[in-house]
């Protein structure tokens, strides 16, 4: 059954009292969620206990991470495994965000070893694609992400791709205001299923879940959520005000 999904990344923000009041303040607005109508919440590294020990117990809303290594264990000075994730209680992993392809270099194969890593360790993967604003001006986009979904995830089986999320963000609608507009949303998000269907069958791409990303806010949530594609949102700046966030999952759960 396919989910709809509403997933916070606060990227590098929030001091750890700053996270808490969030998280108390999304707690104390949330509506009834379910199975099939999800929260995540992915801190960071510094704040994933304190998230865990807010969530727990409460049904539907669950805490990420926004990263994970390619190792389990070793000399990798600075990285945090999959397996250190899943045991401090995360159920999420955010991989191959455009920040961490871009600012970090974190290349396909690289992003392929994360997503096993983050599968073998019993995490859900929440995949991230989405093509520069140069790639959208030449008319690209659906041969770009499509590379990036072949390049990440065509390694997994049918039954390891049932743990995966796939994250849409536009890197020219990433913290800039610009949000693509529901057709264009749902254009790429057609075709990105139809890249999972070609390759997986039907059934497993009827049963992805697609979350689109790139100034998601209040305002255009229900409209982008509407597409018959767009499964949720993975949500940046409008993630860090209860307020807001809660704007979203309401937009999300009226759906
Ligand atoms: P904004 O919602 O701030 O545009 O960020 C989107 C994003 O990158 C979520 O991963």
């Amino acid at each position: 059954m396919r989910k709809k999904i509403v997933a916070a990344n606060w990227k590098m923000n929030l001091t750890l009292a700053e996270g808490k009041n969030l998280v108390d303040g999304i707690l104390a607005g949330l509506p009834a969620l379910s199975d099939a109508r999800r929260v995540v919440i992915a801190s960071p590294f510094t704040a994933i206990a304190q998230t865990v020990a807010q969530l727990q117990g409460k049904p539907y809303i669950y805490p990420g991470a926004q990263n994970c290594y390619a190792e389990n264990a070793g000399a990798y000075t600075g990285e945090v495994s999959a397996l250190m994730l899943k045991d401090a209680g995360v159920q999420y992993v955010i991989l191959g965000h455009s920040e961490r392809r871009e600012y970090f270099k974190e290349d396909s194969a690289l992003l392929a070893k994360k997503v096993n890593q983050g599968l073998s360790n019993g995490l859900q993967v929440i995949f991230c694609c989405g093509e520069p604003l140069e790639i959208r001006d030449a008319g690209t986009q659906n041969a770009h992400v499509e590379q990036q979904i072949k390049e990440g995830l065509f390694h997994l089986d049918a039954a390891q791709l049932t743990n995966i999320v796939i994250a849409y963000e536009p890197i020219w609608a990433i913290g800039t205001g610009r949000t693509a507009t529901s057709a264009q949303a749902q254009e790429i998000h057609a075709h990105i299923r139809q890249v999972i269907a070609k390759q997986y069958g039907a059934d497993a791409a009827d049963n992805m879940s697609i979350l689109y990303g790139g100034s998601c806010k209040p305002s255009n949530a229900a409209e982008l959520f509407a597409c018959p594609d767009v499964d949720g949102g993975l949500i940046g700046g409008a993630a860090l005000k209860s307020d807001e966030f809660l704007g979203i999952i309401n937009a999300m759960v009226g759906q």
